[in-house]
């Protein structure tokens, strides 16, 4: 305990392409995916939205709540998936963007569960330096990663970017425990190659292409199962009852394996989070995006319990608890 978040931050492209907008693209419906994901409508990146400009975005409206300085800033970490470069980090970028130039930064790969993974090396870094202050962001554009003439993946994903600055503090607040997990065994149920290799050894037989590849229903079964083991896991660790959490903030995949884990795990509808229906499955970029509006449209409260959990490729997933 004794790490808490400061404040928070988002950023979304202001262009928005509906369930009809998908219909003239691809073979599908409003009505398939509202039924099958509950999405809506998606946020999608257009002429210099890259993704460390809405990661930037984000983290100068987080660092405004918390009324902290760029130059305060000391390691800056990004999950993402989608950087429109692979070197420098997406987090250099942002450096360069805010002024952070006090702050050493680096990108965390970690698919859907990057900003919680991200989040946890925060809080241990302040843990060993408590004058520490780190800009924890989650953002991605998948738009420029998906197939757009598959249907069965470029329905549920869209753009944008959320920040979280964390910091010391003498109170009893905080991280109070996390339960994190992967399997590198089942990466094949849900992968993305990278830029086709100039190394003939190494090349990859038949490349696909730099897309999202997935098996849907066994993602969908693992994502259910793994997220409702991982907190089931993290009360049990910290002794903590379901019933004393105030908020469920989990990662927006869509509305259907949400429904499914909170019948699983009983937890009372109001209790979670949900915005899937306007942003799509925006990946590392979706827990802090709820956050982020979940505290600004005043649901989360000092010494609130709030729980995270996330689901992503790797296989990665996790639970994380904290004291607001
Ligand atoms: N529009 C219309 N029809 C479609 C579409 C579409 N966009 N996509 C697939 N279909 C068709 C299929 O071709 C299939 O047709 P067929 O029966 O003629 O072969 C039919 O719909 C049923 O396909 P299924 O894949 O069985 O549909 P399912 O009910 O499993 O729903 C979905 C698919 C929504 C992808 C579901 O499996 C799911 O939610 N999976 C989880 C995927 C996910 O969230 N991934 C994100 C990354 S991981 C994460 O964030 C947790």
């Amino acid at each position: 305990m004794g790490r808490i978040i400061l404040g928070t931050g988002s950023s979304l492209p202001s262009k928005v392409v509906t369930n009809e907008d998908l219909e003239k693209i691809v073979d599908t419906t409003d009505e398939w995916i509202r039924t099958r994901t509950g999405i809506q409508q998606r946020h999608i990146s257009t002429t210099g939205e890259y993704t460390h400009v809405l990661a930037a975005r984000a983290a100068a409206n987080a660092l405004e709540m918390a009324g902290v300085a760029a130059e305060e800033i000391s390691l800056i970490i990004v999950g993402t998936i989608s950087s429109h470069m692979l070197m420098p980090s997406c987090a250099c970028f942002v450096q360069k963007e805010i002024g952070a130039q006090n702050a050493f930064a680096f990108d965390l790969n970690a698919a859907c569960s990057g900003f919680l993974y991200a989040l946890d090396l925060a809080d241990k870094y302040i843990h060993s330096d408590k004058e520490k202050k780190i800009l924890v962001i989650g953002a991605e554009t998948l738009s420029g990663r998906l197939n757009w003439e598959d249907r069965n993946t470029c329905i549920l994903f869209g753009d944008g970017a959320g920040a979280a600055v964390v910091g010391h503090s003498d109170s009893d607040r905080g991280f109070v425990g996390v339960n994190h997990f992967s399997d590198g065994n089942l990466w094949n149920l849900l992968y993305m190659h990278t830029a086709e290799s100039t190394n003939p050894d190494i090349k990859v037989k038949d490349w696909p292409g730099a897309h999202i590849f997935m098996e849907g229903r066994e993602v969908f079964k693992h994502a259910v199962k793994a997220m409702d083991d991982a907190v089931r896991g993290l009360m049990q660790k910290t002794g903590i009852g379901l019933e004393s959490v105030k908020l469920v903030i989990p990662h927006q995949a869509n509305i259907r394996i949400l429904n499914n884990l909170v019948e699983r795990l009983e937890l009372p509808a109001e209790k979670v989070f949900i915005n899937a229906q306007k942003y799509g499955n925006t990946s590392a970029a979706s827990i802090p995006i709820a956050l982020d509006e979940a505290n600004r449209d005043g649901r989360i409260e000092e010494n609130d319990l709030i729980l995270f959990c996330s689901f992503g490729g790797g296989f990665t997933w996790g639970a994380s608890l904290l004291k607001w």
